[in-house]
């Protein structure tokens, strides 16, 4: 399935836009004008798509290059197992709390991934080396769903990144194969939206720069 328009970065900036070179502003109007898009439907990328996708998110800056990064494409039916995983964790989570989930949020939990066509969960898969905390596989992760992120962009579709709170109980860690002293540090909700991406402010960056 191929997407409506050939240039996102280029259309995003300048309506009139018709050649394939987008300039070094355009680009960074396209980095600034990211959103979050929570309503999202079919074309999920398809797999030359998300190939390409994943291999930017694999150029993250990389400590001692540990690759510390997975990635598990959940979609069609396997969003349903999803839901089962998260519906088992918010039920341990209630069961901890002392109390019951409710017919609403029972039906709620096990729908959740099924607010996009494709959910890529992106994991960490931490190595021991001497020079390469933890935070930092895990900062390289979250560049990595980043680059992810922009790079679905580019190719024409929207996204979220989520987590909350179920992402990292251990029914979820189960059902994503990840270790104990491991993370999921995203849930990137992936498909087509065809509403108008939101703007935003301007940006007074004063507050939280300082030239030393
Ligand atoms: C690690 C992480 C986890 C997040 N988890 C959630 C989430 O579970 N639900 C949610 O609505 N937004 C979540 N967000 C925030 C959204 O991805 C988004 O950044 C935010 O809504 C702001 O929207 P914008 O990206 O359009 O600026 C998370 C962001 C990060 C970085």
């Amino acid at each position: 399935m191929t997407q409506s328009h050939h240039h996102p970065i280029a259309d995003s900036n300048d309506q009139q836009a018709t050649s394939a070179s987008v300039t070094d502003e355009q680009v960074i109007n396209w980095i600034k004008s990211r959103r979050s898009i929570g309503n999202l439907s079919i074309p999920a990328p398809n797999a030359n798509q998300l190939k390409a996708a994943i291999e930017c998110a694999m150029t993250a800056p990389d400590h001692k290059k540990l690759q510390p990064w997975r990635f598990s494409i959940v979609e069609g039916q396997a969003r349903h197992e999803m839901g089962r995983a998260l519906l088992e964790a918010a039920q341990a989570q209630a069961e901890r709390e002392g109390t019951e989930l409710d017919e609403r949020t029972t039906e709620k939990t096990l729908k959740m991934p099924l607010r996009a066509p494709m959910i890529i969960t992106v994991t960490t898969r931490m190595r021991y080396h001497e020079k390469v905390p933890s935070f930092e596989q895990m900062l390289s992760t979250g560049a990595a769903v980043q680059n992810l992120i922009l790079a679905l962009q580019a190719q024409g579709f929207s996204s979220v990144w989520r987590t909350g709170t179920l992402a990292n109980e251990p029914a979820v860690k189960r059902y994503f194969n990840v270790g104990a002293e491991d993370y999921i540090c995203a849930f990137v909700y992936v498909g087509t939206s065809h509403c108008a991406m939101p703007g935003r402010g301007d940006f007074e960056i004063t507050d939280f720069v300082r030239h030393m």
